[in-house]
């Protein structure tokens, strides 16, 4: 992808559907035998498609297209998942609990790490045991067994989002009640357990970290709608941040993203919020503040790469702490190539302010660097090629598009092609 940065943006985007609700709700389809769950608002993203495959693979028949999905399941499905897909994508993890609740049996290739960290499944695997399932590892996947899960008490050592829908659909089918403690409370749990309530689980998730499951014998057929990305809309927002433009995000829940909201006021940014909609306005440049990713309601770590890029640019210097991953500052090599002023120390990074940014070629090496990495693209005064774009498309639905509409120089080359054209030196 290679962008010529430095006009400050200027237009409105439609928010996508968010994919970690997404990717939950398509396997929670699994519970379904013999029914259909209709989904609305499906962003069209690699991973998406991937989980669709995955699903495909059990033997359920899965109809997507302008972003409506169907998934119709058998009666009877398969419970082993092949090994290339769940490599592919973490999130592959989530379909153990609905095949576990639904067949009392499942093997799953143990999902790999990723460069953002080891990302084991040891709370998902430990809650599990805890409800009477027998987990065994055969060469790296997961023979997973249990005649009728049972409903009891599962206190989770860290709110993790994957562990949290795991377990409460796995407790769907088990007999008695369940309570969860110390769950993740990111609104894509909360879309998840509307859509189960829609297929007729009983679950109660009052937002306090508890959610009570109690067994049921089937579900129904039902349809349910994803939220908005709130990780997309953020690194919109922060596109007009890193260019001093006016950027609206529509079609969004504002208050999904008070964190971000509140860190770039903080740094004298001028912000309209709105019922389904946020503004920024040119702020001229920010000044540096600090923050500590944290689970929902903290500061998410989704967006702390492409909040940095922000931060590269402001007034002073700031600290960036990541709590939730074991290392996710692969995208600071690739900032500080760009003129960036970026140093780690343990797991915070200090970011000196500079005045601006230099294009270079740069790799995205993840997800949301690679959408960093697009960020500095754009607040550079000159060219800047961004390698690796799969990563970006896993989870940024026609992100060249959205950008191009709000006044970005953005154009996608075959690989082969070396960015020519930064008129400044790289940097030393
Ligand atoms: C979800 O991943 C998201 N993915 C991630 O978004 C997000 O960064 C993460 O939650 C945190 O908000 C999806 O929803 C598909 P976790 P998940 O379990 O469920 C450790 C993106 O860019 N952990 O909350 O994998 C884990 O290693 C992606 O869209 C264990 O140690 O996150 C990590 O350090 C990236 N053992 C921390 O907890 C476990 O059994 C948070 O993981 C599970 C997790």
């Amino acid at each position: 992808m290679k962008i010529i940065g430095g006009t400050p943006l200027k237009g409105r985007i439609y928010a996508q559907g968010a994919k970690n609700a997404a990717l939950p709700v398509m396997a929670s389809a699994i519970l379904l035998k013999g029914q259909k769950l209709t989904l609305n608002r499906v962003p069209n993203l690699l991973d998406v498609v991937t989980m669709a495959d995955l699903i495909r693979s059990l033997g359920a028949s899965v109809m997507f297209n302008d972003q409506v999905m169907e998934i119709s399941t058998p009666s009877e499905i398969s419970w082993e998942t092949p090994p290339d897909l769940v490599r592919k994508m973490r999130a592959s993890s989530l379909v153990l609990g609905p095949l576990l609740a639904r067949c009392g049996k499942a093997i799953m290739p143990l999902p790999g790490g990723c460069s953002i960290g080891s990302r084991p499944i040891d709370l998902h695997l430990k809650g599990l045991t805890r409800m009477g399932a027998s987990i065994e590892l055969v060469h790296g996947a997961v023979h997973a067994e249990a005649n009728g899960l049972k409903g009891c008490r599962i206190y989770l050592d860290f709110p993790s989002v994957g562990a949290t829908e795991n377990l409460m659909m796995a407790a769907v089918f088990a007999k008695g009640e369940t309570v969860l403690e110390n769950t993740a409370r990111e609104p894509e749990i909360f879309n998840l357990v509307e859509s189960l309530r829609s297929m007729g689980a009983l679950i109660e998730a009052d937002g306090t970290g508890v959610i009570k499951i109690q067994g049921v014998d089937s579900l129904q057929s039902a349809s349910a709608t994803i939220i908005p990305d709130r990780v997309e809309a953020s690194t919109y927002i922060l596109a007009g941040a890193a260019t001093n433009g006016e950027v609206t995000v529509a079609d969004i829940i504002p208050n999904h993203i008070d964190s971000l909201l509140a860190k770039l006021e903080e740094a004298g940014a001028n912000l309209t919020v709105g019922e389904t909609e946020v503004t920024i306005h040119p702020s001229g440049r920010l000044k540096a503040v600090s923050l500590k990713t944290l689970p929902y309601p903290g500061f998410p770590t989704d967006f702390q790469p492409q909040v940095m890029v922000a931060l590269c640019l402001a007034e002073g210097t700031s600290i960036v702490q990541e709590s939730v991953f074991q290392s996710r500052f692969l995208h600071v090599s690739e900032l500080n190539k760009m003129g960036a002023k970026i140093d780690i120390q343990s797991n915070s990074a200090i970011i000196n302010g500079v005045e601006s940014l230099a294009g270079a070629d740069v790799v995205a090496t993840d997800l949301r660097a690679g959408a960093a990495l697009v960020l500095a693209g754009l607040a550079a005064h000159d060219a800047t090629c961004v390698h690796r774009l799969g990563h970006i498309f896993r989870g940024y639905e026609r992100l060249e598009e959205k950008l191009r509409t709000i006044g970005a120089n953005i154009s996608i080359l075959p690989e082969a092609e070396e960015c020519k054209g930064s008129s400044l030196s790289q940097p030393s």
